[in-house]
């Protein structure tokens, strides 16, 4: 069995993150979503991946090597523009061969793993597996309607009235019966080859589609505050351990991580949270949820239940809180007599002041 990982897409609703990144290496607690992705694939004994990416291919690439690091061996395919998860599939297919495989999206996030879910597909090999979780509002996800045996007999895109509250997530497993109908499949209204139009036309074949429950926690980091409700998630699961330096003025309560290198200076840490490697805290008050990477420099600043990017620069800023902050980004107090707040910031970027 292979895996398929789909790490292109527009991100659009991740701007101005996926200007400049792809989104699936957005930091969750100070690791890459995709990190954790590959990490799931491995553990379900899978060793040849295939990751799919766009314009950014490059990144996803310097991120993730060879996967020797994974303990897995990485193929790289370039999609050439962002035209539908069954076309990420096509892509792939010399990849793929006539194996099986587990096709995952690279901005959703399992934790407890896909162990039972890999271990329902082998055992009854229907011609494709979904995942489904129950959520609240189904109408914003594509929704399976299941017969009482758990297969599926129909995948309704953002139905306006749900007739099941069993949405949809990232992790399909595929025999190669798919390929067949991803040919036969054309574009959709939003112009893109969707993946259940052609698990659709796998079912109108009289092909058996199973549904697998998955009740543990999943997340598509899809928008600012899925990644930081993921963060949170994440770091409430740590445990705390000091690699780095903490000052006699300081003082760390609950869960802190603070990476090898970072030094905390007259400042208070409340977990969970984590300092990156290298990092600076002085004068600052860092509190629960908040995720620091390497090489920044926090002085003088409060902030809480935020993720800052390596190299981000915090000064003299209070009360920042629910805040994405990139790469090498500052933040600083208005010098003395400004007359008022100066701005410079990407395209598509949001900033909120507290009046
Ligand atoms: P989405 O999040 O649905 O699509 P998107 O990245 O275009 O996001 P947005 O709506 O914010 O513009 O895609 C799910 C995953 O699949 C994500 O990891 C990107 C990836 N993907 C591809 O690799 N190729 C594609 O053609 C598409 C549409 C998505």
């Amino acid at each position: 069995m292979k895996a398929l990982v789909l790490s292109g897409g527009s991100g659009t609703r991740l701007r101005p993150f996926s200007h400049s990144m792809p989104k699936q290496l957005i930091p969750v607690a100070n690791k890459p979503v995709l990190d954790y992705v590959l990490e799931n694939i491995r553990d379900i004994g899978i060793r040849d991946v295939g990751i799919v990416s766009g314009d950014r291919i490059d990144h996803i690439g310097a991120a993730v090597g060879d996967g020797s690091r994974f303990g897995l061996d990485i193929t790289l395919l370039r999609q050439d523009a962002p035209r539908g998860l069954a076309h990420a599939v096509l892509v792939a297919r010399d990849f793929l061969g006539d194996d099986d495989f587990v096709m995952y999206l690279g901005d959703n996030m399992l934790l407890p793993g896909i162990e039972d879910a890999a271990a329902a597909f082998r055992q009854d090999r229907p011609a494709a597996q979904v995942l489904v979780h129950k959520v609240p509002d189904p109408r914003a996800f594509g929704v399976a309607e299941l017969a009482p045996d758990g297969s599926v007999q129909r995948l309704v895109e953002k139905p306006r009235e749900p007739r099941s509250d069993l949405a949809l997530i990232g992790v399909y497993f595929f025999t190669p019966a798919i390929h067949d109908a991803i040919a036969a499949i054309g574009p959709s209204a939003r112009g893109e080859l969707e993946i259940t139009d052609a698990i659709q036309e796998l079912l109108d074949r009289g092909a058996f589609v199973k549904a697998v429950e998955y009740d543990g926690y999943w997340k598509d980091t899809g928008e600012v505050a899925d990644v930081l409700e993921c963060n949170r998630k994440v770091l409430s699961d740590m445990q705390g351990r000091v690699e780095g330096h903490v000052d006699e003025h300081s003082r760390l309560s609950g869960d802190v991580v603070i990476g090898p290198g970072a030094r905390v200076v007259r400042s208070r840490i409340t977990g969970p949270a984590v300092i990156g490697a290298g990092s600076l805290i002085e004068d600052s008050q860092i509190s629960a949820y908040t995720s620091i990477g390497a090489d920044c420099v926090l002085s003088g600043t409060s902030l809480g239940d935020s993720i800052v990017l390596d190299g981000a620069r915090l000064s003299g800023v209070s009360d920042i809180v629910g805040s994405l902050i990139g790469r090498a980004a500052t933040v600083a107090a208005a010098p003395v007599n400004a007359e008022g707040h100066r701005i410079v910031i990407g395209d598509h970027a949001g900033v909120e002041v507290a009046a």
